[in-house]
């Protein structure tokens, strides 16, 4: 039987180049490795004060740092057995119930030094009595040396580091106090920086969600000036959160502009107080991007990197809690605060509407709140109610084909074509089946239309078939009704799949010739069922007029310009061929004008 050898050299460069993201972790690892030691010790004395401290030299070109806590130390048996062992942990053996104690569990931290450094010395006394100090170098290659000093140290651990060349940088004051503060801020042991004799301590210990506060407001003003600190962003509120799964508790603050569903946030996350990283992505629920948060959770594992969650029962859990705090906060605020509720609305617009479109509850109280776009001006939903009935168009150029003329009917539709709107309407109507809420398309607004008497169609009847005529190479039916208003001489409606041959007609005019030919292939097949209907107003007094009228060339020239004129009231973007139209037909008609008024000036 042959033993598996390890390159030590190969694993330090996978963990650098591939685990670890950022060189500086090692002093991550140095925090954990520490608190560790002294929650270890407090195990055996209770009342144990456990401290850090951080202290640089410097002695010609080389630069030391030596890391040092008063935790519980090692004996010389447990160097061998954990130190001096990759992938041995002391935690191990605490796992179950206990884990949650402890930061460190896959022994492989202190790894992390060799990155920057390319001897890692330990000097360690145990607190178990007893046992001398020892003294431990270890090398990248993965030799080791250890032995025992005769000198009586207080029980504890030194860790000295000389920086490789390459990242002497970090091991100046000034990084070595930003990247103590940004992992360990929140560890419960004062962790303090020592230069000469002074000693200068990094953290706070406790965070400002956990401190108690004189009234909700003062804690809120608190809350706030914080955020403000963490993220130099002026929030719009702060809400604390919990979750017994996981042990969470945190706070999220309220975004002050409109944050993109897949734009990345950063957030400050803490596992067990100590900073693990700035994404929370599978700790808060999708729709949350209306937040940053700074939390902390006990009970949930880090992934090897320790830069984010490991995916679990308990994370899904928490994430759950947090989310219904998030949802009640929002529930509460509608009921109680409703000016600062449209305030968020207004910012978070999308978001919410993504929210509610997931969650039951939050709908019933958003789909009342969401401004409209309405042919009757902006409305909320709880302003229609009383209407007999309310439509809605789910895209937006054919909500404005329709408006005026919807308006002007007095009907009121709702322009649907904004973000999720189209989806909450139709979640409404499926909740609240006798809601008087239609969905519409704009040809279903011409059959709303009046119909014509027997003897008002037997009048028209000649027009129309002579329009039918003239429109039929722009695919269009030519129908005549009574709408409103009577000014309008003519609607031009065509339903979704119309507006698709329409603008295939319309690549078919500019496109090479190959592509041009199966378009035309496939609009061919189609066209032979109209898509797209002109719809002249019976009681309009121009066409009334042209029922007076004999001469087809006069007629056929009115109904061209109907055409036109119609597709413009509906913004439909014109084709080649139909600006050509539009331009023939207007100097045709100035020309005649122009030739009428000589003829009446000759006269005189
Ligand atoms: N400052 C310290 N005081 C006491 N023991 C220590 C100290 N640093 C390291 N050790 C011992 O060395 C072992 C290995 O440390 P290392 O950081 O590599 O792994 P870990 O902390 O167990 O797990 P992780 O890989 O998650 O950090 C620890 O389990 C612990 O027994
Ligand atoms: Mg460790």
């Amino acid at each position: 039987v042959h033993k598996f050898q390890i390159n030590l050299r190969g694993m330090i460069e996978l963990l650098s180049d591939h685990l670890y993201s950022q060189p500086q972790v090692f002093i991550r690892e140095l925090l954990q490795n520490g608190t560790d030691a002294i929650r270890a010790r407090q195990k055996l004395e209770p009342e144990f004060n456990g401290e850090i401290t951080f202290e640089l030299s410097e002695r010609g070109e080389s630069r030391t740092l030596l890391a040092t806590d008063n935790g519980v130390g090692l004996t010389e048996d447990e160097v061998h057995r954990f130190l001096a062992t990759i992938g041995e942990s002391s935690k191990r053996a605490a796992r179950g119930e206990q884990q949650q104690d402890y930061l460190g569990q896959f022994g492989i931290g202190l790894l992390s030094c060799f990155v920057v450094s390319d001897e890692i010395v330990v000097i360690s006394r145990s607190a178990k009595p007893g046992n001398p100090a020892v003294e431990w170098h270890g090398f990248p290659d993965g030799t080791y040396t250890i032995k025992t000093l005769d000198a009586d140290l207080e029980p504890g651990t030194q860790v000295y580091l000389t920086a490789r060349t390459e990242h002497r940088e970090l091991f100046t004051a000034k990084r070595l106090k930003e990247t103590v503060q940004h992992y360990g801020k929140y560890l419960p042991y004062p962790i303090s920086i020592r230069n000469q004799s002074r000693s200068t301590v990094l953290n706070d210990i406790v965070p400002p969600w956990r401190m108690e506060f004189a009234s909700a407001g003062e804690r809120r003003k608190e809350l706030l000036q914080y955020g403000k600190e963490c993220f130099g962003e002026k929030f719009l509120d702060a809400i604390p959160l919990h979750s017994r799964d996981g042990a969470v508790d945190g706070v999220a603050f309220v975004l002050p502009h409109p944050q993109s569903l897949n734009s990345q946030r950063t957030h400050r996350v803490y596992l067990r107080n100590m900073f693990l990283a700035e994404r929370a992505d599978n700790l808060l629920p999708e729709w949350a991007f209306f937040v940053k948060v700074v939390i902390n959770a006990s009970d949930l594992r880090p992934t090897a990197s320790r830069e984010s969650f490991y995916e679990d029962a308990k994370l899904e859990k928490a994430r759950d809690a947090l989310g219904s705090q998030l949802r009640s906060y929002l529930r509460d605020l509608a009921e109680e605060q409703p000016k600062r509720f449209e305030q968020l609305l207004h910012v978070h617009d999308v978001s919410m509407k993504a929210l509610a479109l997931e969650d039951d509850d939050f709908f019933q109280i958003l789909i009342e709140w969401i401004p409209l776009e309405t042919t009757q001006g902006e409305m909320r939903l709880k302003d229609l109610r009383d209407l007999p009935q309310i439509q809605y168009i789910s895209r937006t150029d054919q909500y404005r084909q329709v408006s005026r003329i919807a308006a002007a009917q007095g009907n009121c539709v709702i322009n649907a074509g904004y973000i999720y709107l189209t989806d909450l309407l139709d979640k409404y109507q499926e909740l609240n089946p006798d809601a008087p809420l239609v969905k519409i398309e704009p040809t279903d607004l011409v059959e709303s239309f009046t119909e014509l008497t027997d003897d008002e169609a037997a009048r028209i009847d000649r027009l129309l078939m002579l329009a039918r005529e003239v429109l039929l190479p722009w695919d269009c039916n030519v129908e005549s009704r009574h709408f409103q208003p009577v000014d309008i001489p003519a609607m031009y409606c065509v339903d979704e799949e119309g507006t698709f041959f329409r603008s295939i007609k319309q690549t078919q005019e500019i496109s090479a010739p190959l592509w041009s030919d199966l378009l035309g292939k496939l609009s061919a097949r189609e066209s032979t069922k109209f898509r797209a209907e002109l719809c002249l107003n019976y009681k309009n007094q121009l066409v009334q007029q042209l029922l007076l009228i004999e001469e087809p060339d006069v007629l056929r020239r009115a109904i061209e310009i109907f055409y036109i004129q119609a597709l413009l009231l509906g913004q439909h973007p014109l084709s080649n061929k139909e600006l050509k139209l539009l331009n023939n037909s207007l100097l045709e008609w100035v020309r005649w004008g122009v030739g009428l008024y000589q003829q009446q000036k000759g006269k005189q």
